[in-house]
């Protein structure tokens, strides 16, 4: 990784890291909650949903300080995705962040009431944002609640679901890939564009980057499952074989699934060529989803 891009990754880590628990110290509410949403929330991550957000406003010219609401709601509502994700009834997992999942914590129901609170109060944040004007926060918030919801992330999970023990087809996975982990990771992409004041062409070529942008996380957090470590991934290896999921490299092979996010990778840059932006830091961080090793 180049050093501009690693100085990047690592500042803005950081200030998320730094703000997140300042959001929660200002809540009125049971002092189990607040310790389990922190737990989570301060376990860490790469943050790069927030990043994605900050580079997308950085092409366009524009201070992150905009977008830091933005990004402190979608690192909430990505962090209640993944408590309930790892929950019993779900891919049952121990290991999240490197420490011990939510659940395994503080039992079942404080992990789904967790989730819950990291959920509701996203939408609050993004609500009471005072640096941007209502007409924006509006659109941003119908268009996360969408990402996230039933025709999003739910959605996604639900057919990640019923995918287990099943042979599903290219097709039927990239639907699961593209709604569970695409359209989170494709919001802060075109909420910076719609912040920054993207012209259509600009946000519909935007829009097709980020789509590609986010099979190929999701086919390489696929192929991490196969061939990371515990230690680089923060979480179980083979957990989807485990839970029988269809995934890349199960229907691909690992080579397979390799050139199939190298593809997605080709076609991302493409799209991000044609935004006519300032898109240096941006294809980095496109590069950088692709060879990371967690
Ligand atoms: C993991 O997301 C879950 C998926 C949607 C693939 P990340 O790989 O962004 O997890 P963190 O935030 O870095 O822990
Ligand atoms: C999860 O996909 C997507 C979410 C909505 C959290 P995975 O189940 O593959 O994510 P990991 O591998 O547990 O992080
Ligand atoms: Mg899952
Ligand atoms: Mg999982
Ligand atoms: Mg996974």
């Amino acid at each position: 990784m180049n050093q501009l891009l690693s100085r990047y990754l690592t500042e803005k880590k950081q200030l998320i890291d730094d703000m997140l628990p300042t959001y929660i110290q200002r809540l009125s509410a049971p002092d189990i909650l607040k310790e389990a949403m922190s737990y989570s929330l301060k376990a860490g991550g790469k943050r790069i949903r927030p990043i994605l957000l900050f580079a997308t406003l950085n092409a366009f010219n524009k201070s992150e300080k905009i977008g830091l609401d933005v990004a402190i709601a979608l690192e909430m509502i990505h962090t209640y995705s993944l408590i309930h994700d790892d929950l019993p009834s779900m891919d049952d997992d121990d290991l999240r962040r490197g420490i011990p999942t939510n659940h395994k914590v503080f039992g079942e129901a404080i992990a789904v009431l967790a989730g819950d609170g990291l959920l509701t109060y996203c939408f609050e944040v993004m609500a009471n944002c005072e640096d941007l004007p209502a007409n924006i926060k509006i659109e941003l918030i119908s268009k996360l609640a969408k990402a996230a919801g039933p025709a999003g992330m739910v959605g996604g999970q639900v057919a990640d679901l019923l995918g287990e023990n099943k042979n599903l087809d290219v097709s039927e996975l990239e639907y699961i890939h593209e709604h569970k982990t695409g359209k989170l990771l494709s919001f802060p992409i075109e909420a910076g564009a719609i912040i920054a004041g993207a012209s259509l062409e600009q946000l519909n070529s935007l829009r097709q980057y980020a789509k590609h942008l986010g099979l190929a996380f999701q086919i390489k957090d696929d192929i991490l499952d196969v061939e990371g470590t515990e230690e680089q991934i923060g979480k179980p290896v083979g957990s989807d074989t485990d839970n029988h999921k269809s995934t890349y490299p199960k229907l691909l092979t690992l080579a397979g699934a390799k050139e199939k996010c190298e593809e997605h990778l080709n076609e991302a840059k493409q799209y991000l060529s044609k935004a006519n932006i300032n898109s240096e830091l941006l294809l980095e961080i496109t590069n950088y989803i692709v060879n990371r090793d967690h």
